[in-house]
């Protein structure tokens, strides 16, 4: 069988202008990324959501840059067809526009990413206009960024109310007249997403922000059912993969057990 071509950012854009809706998904490592690439979705987001989803934290604070590159690099092994994107983590775009060029430029040296993505609230705008000065593809991140959540005060739904409605469709087109090649936009009401989708050029991709956008992203180990400490309106889940490994890992322990592993057919 023959691969897809690899997706690229103009592909994305041409996607938007010709309405066809486009494929996201996080993925964190070798074996799910080359799931993920063989099903031909479009972008794959090396998420900070790895912080809550892998590596068992509460929120996506503590996670590092050498973590993300570390993942990046996994997930950039794996894939021969999709967008690969590194999410730029908590403290490493904050400080200033240098800082962020200096580790985008990592996820793209090291990771072997095409592109970035960071929580964009108006103050970080900036960020994304030195990044996208740098050539470096950057997807800006906007409504509820998790990074926020205590001065959110939780993961909140953003833009509510009429006023926080035009700050995001202004903030929408900041990013876009910034140099984003995408929006992600995350925790909205669908029809803000609406809005800010009919309102910029370049492509929307919802994760809690109804159907009108662009596309849509959500997280691998929501989708697979893989994680289930928590569990927001937004999240659809596929299959119940935390069930069927647990079947299979009692299953193997029983037969260790009582002595029907290994038989002779897995023996020398
Ligand atoms: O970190 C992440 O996985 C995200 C989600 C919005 C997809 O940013």
């Amino acid at each position: 069988m023959t691969k897809a071509a690899r997706i690229t950012i103009p592909d994305l854009q041409r996607l938007k202008v010709e309405g066809q809706r486009i494929t996201m998904l996080t993925a964190y490592d070798y074996p799910f990324a080359r799931i993920v690439d063989d099903a031909g979705i479009d972008m794959i987001l090396v998420g900070d959501s790895l912080g809550i989803v892998v590596q068992g934290h509460g929120t996506t604070l503590p996670v590092t840059m050498d973590q993300m590159i570390y993942h990046t690099e996994m997930v950039s092994r794996a894939v021969q067809h999709a967008l690969v994107i590194g999410d730029m983590p908590f403290m490493s775009f904050q400080v200033s526009d240098d800082e962020a060029v200096r580790n985008a430029g990592r996820f793209l040296q090291e990771g072997g990413a095409a592109a970035v993505k960071l929580e964009s609230p108006p103050s970080m705008l900036s960020r994304v206009a030195a990044i996208a000065a740098a050539d470096i593809p950057v997807m800006a991140h906007l409504g509820l960024s998790p990074q926020s959540v205590h001065k959110m005060g939780g993961y909140k739904v953003q833009g509510r109310d009429p006023g926080g409605a035009q700050r995001l469709l202004d903030s929408a087109k900041r990013a876009e007249d910034a140099g984003a090649f995408a929006l992600l936009i995350e925790g909205v009401p669908m029809a803000v997403a609406r809005d800010i989708t009919r309102a910029v050029s370049i492509p929307t991709i919802g994760i809690g922000a109804g159907a009108a956008c662009d596309g849509q992203v959500i997280v691998l180990h929501d989708l697979l059912g893989l994680f289930d400490e928590f569990s927001p309106k937004f999240i659809k889940r596929y299959v119940n993969l935390r069930e069927i490994v647990s079947a299979a890992v009692t299953q193997y322990k029983d037969e260790v057990m009582n002595g029907q592993f290994p038989s002779e057919r897995e023996s020398y």
